[in-house]
C-alpha cells in the first residue's frame, strides 16, 4: 500500500503510536530529522542521530516537564483540587539536566548497581518458577496477567518493601502515572489517575517518614537517608518523585519486553529451538527482544540553542522527539531490522535503555529479570503458540511508551525438565 506524504500524517495520532513501524521507516528513509508541520515538533528517527542527540545533554535538555504539561488537557479545577490533597510534585532525574540530575541519580543508584542486582537472582528465579507453576497444567494463559505484569511488579515491590497484600494497589498507581501519556485519555480517566497519584503519595509518605525517623536495613531506607558530599538527604517531595519514577520505569517497560518477547517466541518456533538447544544464547536473545520491543519508544528533548542537525535548522526552545524504537530498527545499523534473530551480532549497540547521562538506571535489574525469567520459561515450557496462528501483537497508543495489549498464549510443558521446580524460599 502506498504511504501518505509525511506532511499529511500526525506522528502523535493514536493509530501511528499504536503501530509506528511503517511510518518510522518512511521517516528514516525520507526525513531522518523531520520538522512536522502538524505538531511543530522535530522527530529524529535514524540510529546515528538519535545516539548523537541522546549523548548531547549540553545542547538537548531533558527539562521537558513544562512542555509536557502544555500538551495535557486544559486547566481543570476538579483535577487541581484532587492534586492539592497530595504533595507538591518536584522533578528528579529523568526531567532534569546535570548537575542536579546527576546528584539525584547518585543518591539512589546503589541498590540498582549490577553487583546489588546480581544478589536478587535467586529471588527472581523463585518468582518465575512460582508464576509458571500456576499456569503449567492449564497449557494456556493470558500472558500479561499470568507473567508479564506480575513479574516486574513483584520485583519492584519487593525492592521497595511493599507487602504482597498491597500489590494490586501498587500496579494501579503505576498504571495511573502512565495514563498521563495515553493517547486515548478521557477526563474521567484523568481524574481517577490523579486520585490514585495522591493515594500513592500518602502511602509512601508514611513509609518515608518512618524511615527518616528510624532507618532500617532496606532499600527504601538507603534511598531516604542517602547523601553525597555531606549534603542533606532528599526531602519528602524529592523522595516521592524518585520512588514514583522507579515504580513506573520499573514496571511498565519490563512488562512490555516480557510480553513482546513471548509473542516473538510464539511466532518463531525455529528461534525457540535454537535457544533451547543452546541456552547460552538467552542473554543475546533478551537483547534482541529489547531491540525489537524498545518499550520506551521515544522521549522528549528541548533544544537549548539554535543548531543544525543533518541539514535541518532547529531553533532554541524547539521540542525534539528522539525515537529510540525507530533507531533500533534502522537497517543501516541492524541489517534486516524487523527479523527476530537470537544470533544477531551487534546487539551490544541496541539502545532500548537510551544513551548518555540518562541511560536507564534500572538496566541491570531489567536485564537480570528478563534473562532469569526467560531461562525459567524456556527450561520448563515449549511449543509456544497463539490461538489464532501468527496474529500480530496489538498496542495501546501512548506518546512515550509502547505497551502491548493482553494476549493468550498456548504451550506444552517440557516433561524431562519439570520434575522438581525449586521450592520458593523467599516469597
Ligand atoms: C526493559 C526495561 C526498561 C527499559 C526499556 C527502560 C528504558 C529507559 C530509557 C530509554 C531511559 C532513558 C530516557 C532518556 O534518555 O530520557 C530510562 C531511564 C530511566 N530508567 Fe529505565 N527502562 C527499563 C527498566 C527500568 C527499571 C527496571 C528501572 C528501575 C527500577 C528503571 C529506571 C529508570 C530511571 C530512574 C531512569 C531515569 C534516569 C535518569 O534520568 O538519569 N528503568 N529507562
Amino acid at each position: 500500500m502506498a504511504s501518505l506524504p509525511l506532511s499529511n500524517v500526525n506522528p502523535l495520532a493514536p493509530e501511528i503510536l499504536a503501530c509506528p513501524y511503517a511510518f518510522n521507516q518512511q521517516l528514516r528513509e525520507q526525513a531522518p530529522v523531520y520538522h512536522c508541520p502538524v505538531t511543530g515538533i522535530y522527530f529524529v528517527s535514524d540510529y546515528d542521530t538519535v545516539v548523537d542527540i541522546a549523548k548531547n545533554e549540553t545542547l538537548f535538555s531533558n527539562e521537558f516537564a513544562q512542555f509536557q504539561a502544555g500538551l495535557d488537557q486544559d486547566e481543570d479545577p476538579e483535577l487541581d483540587a484532587i492534586l492539592k490533597k497530595g504533595y507538591r510534585r518536584v522533578e528528579t532525574m529523568l526531567k532534569l539536566d546535570p548537575p542536579l540530575q546527576r546528584r539525584y541519580r547518585s543518591l539512589c543508584q546503589k541498590p540498582f548497581s549490577t553487583s546489588h542486582v546480581a544478589k536478587l537472582q535467586p529471588y527472581i528465579q523463585n518468582l518465575a518458577n512460582e508464576l509458571i507453576d500456576d499456569i503449567i497444567d492449564a497449557g494456556h494463559c493470558n500472558w500479561m496477567t499470568a507473567f508479564a505484569v506480575p513479574m516486574p511488579v513483584r520485583m519492584i515491590a519487593f525492592i521497595l518493601g511493599v507487602p504482597l497484600t498491597d500489590l494490586a494497589l501498587f500496579k494501579q498507581w503505576s498504571d495511573a502515572s502512565v495514563y498521563r501519556f495515553s493517547a486515548g485519555k478521557t477526563r474521567e480517566g484523568a481524574l481517577r489517575a490523579a486520585q490514585l497519584t495522591v493515594d500513592f503519595q500518602h502511602y509512601f509518605a508514611d513509609k518515608i517518614k518512618a524511615r527518616q525517623r528510624e532507618p532500617s536495613d532496606d532499600v527504601l531506607s538507603d534511598i531516604v537517608n542517602a547523601s553525597v558530599d555531606g549534603e542533606h538527604p532528599m526531602n519528602l517531595e524529592e523522595c516521592l518523585s524518585v520512588i514514583s519514577q522507579l515504580l513506573v520505569a520499573g514496571n511498565e517497560t519490563t512488562t512490555s519486553t516480557f510480553a513482546e518477547g513471548m509473542h516473538l517466541l510464539a511466532t518463531h518456533p525455529e528461534q525457540v529451538r535454537l535457544v533451547q538447544d543452546n541456552p547460552s544464547l538467552i542473554p543475546n536473545m533478551v537483547e534482541e527482544m529489547l531491540r525489537l520491543s524498545t518499550p520506551t519508544a521515544q522521549m522528549w528533548r528541548i533544544c537549548k540553542a539554535a543548531t543544525v542537525v543533518r541539514g535541518v535548522q532547529i531553533p532554541a526552545g524547539a521540542a525534539v522527539m528522539i525515537k529510540f524504537a525507530s533507531a533500533n530498527r534502522d537497517a543501516d545499523h541492524f541489517p534486516d531490522p524487523d527479523r527476530f534473530d537470537v544470533t544477531r551480532e551487534n546487539l551490544k549497540t541496541q539502545i532500548a535503555f537510551g544513551q548518555g547521562v540518562h541511560h536507564c538506571l534500572g538496566a541491570p535489574l531489567a536485564r537480570q529479570e528478563l534473562i532469569t525469567g526467560f531461562q525459567v520459561i524456556l527450561q520448563r515450557l515449549t511449543n509456544f503458540r497463539l490461538p489464532d496462528g501468527n496474529a500480530p501483537l496489538e498496542f495501546i497508543p501512548n506518546t512515550l511508551l509502547h505497551p502491548p495489549k493482553p494476549f493468550e498464549v498456548l504451550f506444552d510443558p517440557r516433561p524431562e525438565l519439570n520434575e522438581s521446580p525449586q521450592p520458593s524460599i523467599l516469597l
